[in-house]
């Protein structure tokens, strides 16, 4: 049976069964597919959509911005200065006021509580573009480019995440990948484990859906026999910069280089990250950082990993917006 999302938010995975998430990854692909081929249908003329920026963006602003042009919608961008919310109106009032103007609302911010409390007042769907907990519009991503660089399906692919495991994007990663049924391995220092009771809820899906879910410092171990190793920025939006000299030392032994890359055993290993990324010091965070602490080479990934083959980083970009056009249409129509 065809799942039905219609009128659904996205506020974190595991809200979602892994037969809605591989339908909402095929309706990606099926969408990518058609507008290559400029077959595009426009389903979505005459929605108005609000996205809410508390944080900064490039990918997610872009993504839903374009995958609503596409689709024929209309969107407005909320800045991170630019609305009364929080400040001088409670997430529960903005929620009904947008609700009844616009068909939809994306929020990216600090707190998964303001996106659900979003979602419970708005009588519109909500999507999560980030919180500090879940990033789950980017799971999407990431696991249908995973799928775009492998023979095999899901549930027989291997990934490793290295880094910061506490924050949105290795918690994500970790129940998506349950969700999915994977081999999942988080890899980063004890201090920076998920949560328990993250790892719990990613091991009581696992028991459903055959992942094999390991938590380990140990970053040889870790990525052994992984087709795809995943990392993320070593200090997240919203962190004191103040952390940045402690952090790159807890996470030097587990930044994504040639050596662990080798490390996998595994011939064609592809390399992912949400971006943006410190690779090199072009940006003024990167440039001091990198300066500062005497890295060479880059910080979570090595400029010669960023830039190699095995690097399929701006197909994982693009593909933000082909799955929240996926998720647009399906919850819009
Ligand atoms: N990956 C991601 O969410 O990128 P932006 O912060 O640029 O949206
Ligand atoms: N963990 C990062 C993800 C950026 C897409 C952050 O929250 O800044």
């Amino acid at each position: 049976m065809v799942p039905n999302l219609s009128g659904r938010s996205v506020l974190k995975v595991v809200d979602y069964e892994p037969a809605e998430l591989r339908f909402l990854l095929d309706r990606s692909a099926a969408l990518k597919a058609d507008k290559k081929a400029g077959q595009e249908e426009r389903l979505l003329t005459g929605k108005n959509i609000a996205l809410i920026f508390e944080k900064t963006s490039t990918r997610t602003r872009a993504a839903f911005e374009v995958a609503a042009f596409d689709q024929g919608a209309h969107i407005t961008y909320f800045d991170p200065a630019g609305s009364q919310m929080g400040h001088k109106e409670s997430i529960a009032d903005t929620a009904r006021v947008l609700g009844r103007m616009y068909d939809a609302i994306q929020y990216r911010g600090s707190a998964q509580d303001n996106v659900e409390t979003l979602a419970e007042f708005a009588g519109v769907p909500v999507y999560n573009g980030l919180t500090n907990e879940w990033h789950p519009t980017q799971m999407l991503a990431d696991f249908l480019t995973m799928e775009e660089h492998t023979e095999k399906p899901l549930h027989e692919t291997t990934f490793a995440f290295l880094g910061d495991g506490r924050y949105n994007m290795g918690r994500s990663l970790l129940v998506m990948g349950a969700l999915m049924g994977c081999d999942v391995r988080i890899v980063g220092p004890t201090d920076l484990a998920p949560p328990e009771d993250v790892i719990s809820l990613a091991e009581g899906i696992a028991t459903e859906t055959g992942a094999q879910i390991t938590i380990t410092d140990d970053p040889i171990a870790g990525v052994a026999g992984a087709d795809f190793v995943h990392t993320d920025v070593w200090v997240s939006m919203g962190e004191p910069k103040e952390v940045w000299v402690s952090r790159v030392e807890q996470l030097t032994d587990y930044q994504v280089n040639a050596s662990l890359m080798a490390a996998t055993g595994v011939e064609d290993t592809k390399f992912l990250h949400c971006l943006p990324a410190f690779h090199n010091t072009l940006t003024t965070i990167g440039g001091d950082i990198i300066a500062e602490t005497n890295m060479p080479d880059g910080l979570e990934v090595t400029h010669e990993v960023f830039e190699s083959e095995a690097s399929i980083v701006f197909d994982q970009a693009e593909n933000r917006m082909h799955t929240v056009k996926a998720i647009l249409v399906e919850s819009l129509t």
